[in-house]
């Protein structure tokens, strides 16, 4: 950690600084009473700062009667500042495990800067406490050493990759928050326009179409630590309010980027002392999805997914036979360590192949004793059976669970299963794997809304071998796309962009659009690609996602200063609430605008009915 400045504070040393060369100094601390203990006439009063702790003794020959007495009572969480001498702690009373264990020091002069109540909950690292009790009351949280620890993390992997954009040549630009609707997939949160009536501001999903406007603006290489906004159903990984870090260049490849964004990676992780081997993997979306049944695999594990259409496709099994011949695809995974599980136990997990859509879940358990257990061995011929014990490398203790459906039905069930048994059997998952997952689909068929969707996002330049598919055959067509994956988890999504006004409408007919919705909503991307856009690709990083799993936390509200819940609210400061500073002038007298949504895309995000009072 770097050291404070001192020049600037009421102290001379933080409580996390002093070691045994700093012996006979007399020093002036300031922080938080954490532990206060009364030891025979001495207070031991352990101090915390964001630095550490150290031990302080009052001992009342070295204080005023009425410091001693002040002392008797301080309360945990007060703010006190004390001057003292560093001295050694006696034989015996080190603490190894501290960094200042070797010191204490005892005071010669003690103030109370502050009282406190009563804190909540324990200031301490491990504690248990329910997580909307720690997010109400934040400040206090944040003085626990492993939550300033994380955002110091953070703020050092941020400062990192801003040197080393820097150092390439790039511009720290900030584009507007105050913003029109982008497709990044997720819901706007929206804001009323006063002097517009009737009109609102999209928050950013994200930077991307001003991003490419800077391009076209011949800015050549931006970057920026933006916030996003999107309103999607949260998870441990998804916040409504989240960060970028954002970029993008002009006259480049994708490999220019991956390979730029590798350098600024490896700045990140050399930073925080995370070793990784460059350059990455790059593996085609196809061969993520066949391999691993989704495009963000955790490579630090095997139990890869396994094609057994072939041998199973004229099987006594009809639930196998009728889904291979008809198309579909029968895949399995061994789970080795699982093949003694009770039938019970295997059962259970049909219920994670269901939530998947899966219609069953069929399993054979290979016994440590060299015994099968299974409902469907019965329906396989010798051959068949001996094909799926070779192609799944099947040995005693193994359990392999199969998936019979449609290609992505069964990579979805597998790839759940897969997980959900790495947990189970505790398979190691030491250390960090990094890769990235290239040449996504451009689109993919949205069942619910019944038309064609940007698979990344629909200003993602179609592979070149695949423009004339576009209207012909939407789904084969590949784009120039690039995902970085880390343990399992999304951390970074980039593609090269449409720099062709053409291409940009046909992208956006098949997914829908009319010209003249082409033109109202993306006129002016249009245009701007009609005068001398250059080539340009970018990404951007989700440095909260980073920073989790470097910080090795289980959620991005860990690394995040004032997170918001799992329903989008922040219960320090109760917002969202029906307060505001609007002006009358919106509404019809109250201090909150009445929102008055006229035909468009407004109305459906607003779930407006025609009521306007
Ligand atoms: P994308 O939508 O893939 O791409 O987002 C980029 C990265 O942002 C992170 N992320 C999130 N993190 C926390 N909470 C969320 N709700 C959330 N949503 C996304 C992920 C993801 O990989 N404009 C494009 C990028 C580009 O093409 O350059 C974009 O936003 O880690
Ligand atoms: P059934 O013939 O429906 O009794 O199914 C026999 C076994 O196959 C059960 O273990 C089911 O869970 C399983 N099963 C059924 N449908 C599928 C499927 N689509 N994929 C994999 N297993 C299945």
């Amino acid at each position: 950690m770097s050291e404070l400045n001192n020049k600037f504070s009421m102290h001379t040393k933080t409580c996390g600084e002093l070691r045994k060369e700093n012996i006979g100094e007399e020093v002036v601390l300031t922080g938080w009473v954490w532990h206060n203990r009364d030891h025979g006439g001495l207070i031991f009063v352990d101090l915390r700062d964001r630095d550490g702790y150290t031990q302080v003794v009052i001992d009342p020959d070295c204080v005023t009667p009425e410091e001693f007495a002040i002392a008797e009572h301080l309360g945990r969480e007060w703010v006190i500042k004390i001057e003292g001498k560093v001295r050694a702690r006696q034989e015996g009373a080190e603490n190894p495990d501290m960094a200042t264990g070797q010191i204490e020091v005892l005071a010669n002069g003690l103030q109370v800067l502050n009282k406190s109540l009563t804190p909540p909950f324990s200031i301490e690292d491990g504690i248990e406490t329910d997580e909307t009790t720690r997010m109400k009351w934040r400040y206090l949280d944040l003085r626990r050493p492993e939550m300033y620890q994380a955002l110091a993390l953070r703020h050092t992997v941020a400062q990192a990759m801003r040197s080393a954009l820097n150092e390439h040549g790039f511009l720290e630009i900030e584009t507007p928050i105050l913003a029109n609707s982008t497709p990044e997939g997720a819901r706007d949160y929206i804001v009323p326009s006063r002097p517009n009536p009737g009109t609102f501001y999209a928050l950013p999903q994200s930077p991307q179409q001003f991003k490419q406007m800077l391009m076209i603006g011949g800015v050549e290489r931006y970057y920026q630590i933006a916030r996003c906004f999107r309103d999607e159903d949260l998870r441990a990984d998804r916040q409504p309010e989240f960060t970028q870090v954002d970029i993008e260049m002009s006259f480049v490849e994708g490999e220019d980027v991956m390979n730029l964004m590798e350098e600024v990676l490896a700045e990140a992780l050399k930073a925080v002392g995370v070793e990784h081997e460059f350059p990455l993997q790059r593996m085609q979306y196809r061969e993520a999805m066949d391999r691993f049944g989704c495009d963000r695999p955790d490579t630090r594990f095997g139990m890869e997914l396994v094609d057994i259409t072939d041998i199973v496709k004229d099987s006594g099994f009809k639930v196998f036979s009728s889904v291979a011949q008809s198309g579909g695809i029968v895949k399995a995974i061994n789970a080795k360590g699982a093949g003694d599980w009770s039938r019970g136990e295997i059962e259970k997990l049909a219920s994670i192949a269901e939530a998947n859509g899966a219609k069953g879940m069929a399993w054979i358990a290979f016994t440590s004793d060299g015994k099968e257990k299974s409902p469907i061995i019965k329906f396989f011929s010798d051959e068949e059976f001996a094909g799926i014990k070779e192609a799944l490398d099947v040995e005693p203790g193994d359990l392999v669970l199969f998936a019979a459906d449609t290609y992505e039905v069964a990579n979805a069930v597998l790839a759940a299963l897969r997980l959900h048994m790495a947990e189970a059997l505790d398979i190691p998952r030491e250390g960090h794997a990094l890769l990235w997952v290239v040449n996504f689909p451009m689109f993919h068929y949205d069942e619910d809304e019944g038309k064609y969707s940007a698979e990344h996002h629909p200003f993602t330049h179609v592979l070149e071998e695949d423009l004339d598919k576009i209207e012909s055959d939407p789904l084969a067509c590949g784009s120039y796309s690039y995902d970085l994956v880390m343990d399992g988890f999304e951390v970074g999504g980039g593609t090269i962009r449409i720099h062709d006004a053409e291409e940009q409408k046909r992208i956006l007919k098949v997914c829908g659009l009319t010209d003249e919705e082409i033109e109202e909503k993306f006129g002016h991307l249009i245009h701007a690609l009609e005068l001398g856009a250059p080539p340009h690709g970018g990404i951007a990083l989700g440095l909260d996602r980073l920073v989790m799993l470097l910080a090795d936390k289980q959620s991005i509200r860990d690394v995040i200063a004032f997170p918001k819940t799992s329903s989008a609210s922040d219960p320090m400061t109760g917002a969202p609430n029906q307060g505001g500073n609007c002006s009358p002038a919106q509404g019809s007298g109250s201090s909150y605008p009445v929102i008055i949504v006229q035909e468009g895309p407004w109305r459906a995000f607003l779930n407006v009915t025609d009521k306007k009072d």
